[in-house]
């Protein structure tokens, strides 16, 4: 296996973002940008074997430059809502840029979404793939501390996009990272309301106004939240203001990956699976995503894909119950996704 880079595009007053391509020996195609530290493209055959596109994107650079939300990004410093955009640490307010309304979604203003990141290509006999690293500078949107953070990008012959994330920080701070890939097996041919999902969970984080956490968590049992057995996505949809957008518990030991959802599309045939180190996934199923072009020309539009964004739960910094997102001097972050794909012709 081995890695391409060419240019992607020039970035006004900052030089140029590449894509890096990744092929694999089953017929994967991955392609990472370093600008956002974006997943652009993920080729992945269907039944036939006819490799599909199965993530949103664009085509150019121009794309990402525009405002757009997150497609295929890595989300930081804190993915997911801080409410009232504030935190207390240490005896000390920390307030962050307010770009949702009065709260902070997704880093604020400028995130690791609208950065270039320094990568470096790698392959080795476990796979290929793209390293980025990312320095974040004390204050930056509002958050404390130094962070250097670091993104790898691996595909391997297992069929696996592995995503290991690293950081440290020079002062205590918080950190939510994810990936905030659009996934659409179907190769966005229509909205992903016959995709088939599971998701390995069984309590929720209750949500209020503006998506923001009450603190409660709740069992799923009864309600169209319950993926526990799968289910299509538009089987209960409508019953769901909006559509789907909130985060699953996960019971892992923080440490190895546990399989949080599994995705099959029964026209195509792909199935993915995430598994992932995290303790909660946020189901998002792109309700708000209108008014854009995405690739080849298709306009994007509501229920055109799903997120399944492993991360921390929202707004922890100001829930003392829900498991930490305290980064200390001296400690690593760490977190391991990975994506691993199939297709209803393999052998189980
Ligand atoms: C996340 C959130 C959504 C929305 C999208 C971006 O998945 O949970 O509410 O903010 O990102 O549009």
């Amino acid at each position: 296996m081995k890695v391409l880079r060419e240019i992607f595009g020039p970035i006004p007053g900052i030089g140029d973002a590449s894509l890096y391509t990744i092929t694999n020996s089953n017929g994967i195609t991955l392609k990472v940008s370093d600008y956002g530290c974006t997943i652009q493209s993920l080729l992945v055959p269907d039944k036939n074997g006819k490799p599909g596109d199965v993530v949103l994107g664009f085509d150019k650079l121009e794309g990402y430059l525009q405002d757009h939300p997150y497609i295929g990004t890595i989300v930081g410093r804190y993915a997911n809502r801080i409410s009232n955009a504030r935190f207390m640490l240490d005896g000390t307010e920390y307030r962050l840029v307010q770009n949702h309304g009065k709260n902070h979604l997704h880093g604020g203003a400028v995130g690791f979404d609208k950065v270039l990141w320094q990568a470096s290509e790698f392959a080795d006999k476990k796979g290929a793939g793209v390293s980025l690293e990312y320095v974040s500078h004390d204050m930056e949107e509002g958050y404390p501390g130094f962070l250097r953070v670091s993104v790898t990008y691996t595909l391997d012959d297992e069929n696996q996009v592995c995503i290991d994330y690293q950081a440290t920080t020079d002062k205590p701070t918080h950190l939510n990272l994810t990936n905030h890939s659009y996934f659409n097996l179907n190769e966005a041919a229509e909205e992903v309301y016959d995709h088939e999902l599971m998701i390995a969970s069984s309590r929720y984080v209750v949500t209020g106004r503006d998506l923001i956490p009450t603190g409660e968590i709740r069992s799923v049992e009864g309600s169209p939240l319950d993926f526990r057995i799968p289910k299509p996505i538009g089987k209960d949809i409508h019953e769901v203001e909006g559509g789907f957008d909130l985060c699953y518990v996960l019971e892992g030991d923080g440490k190895t990956t546990v399989l949080a959802a599994r995705v099959v599309d029964p026209e195509s045939g792909r199935c993915m699976e995430t598994l992932t180190t995290e303790p909660g996934i946020q189901f998002y199923s792109s309700n708000f995503l209108a008014g854009i072009t995405g690739k080849g020309g298709i306009p994007y539009r509501k229920h055109l894909a799903l997120c399944l964004e492993a991360q921390h739960f929202p707004d922890t910094p100001n829930q003392p119950d829900f498991p930490s997102t305290l980064l200390h001097p001296g400690e690593t972050y760490n977190q391991r996704t990975i994506y691993k794909f199939s297709n209803t012709q393999d052998s189980p």
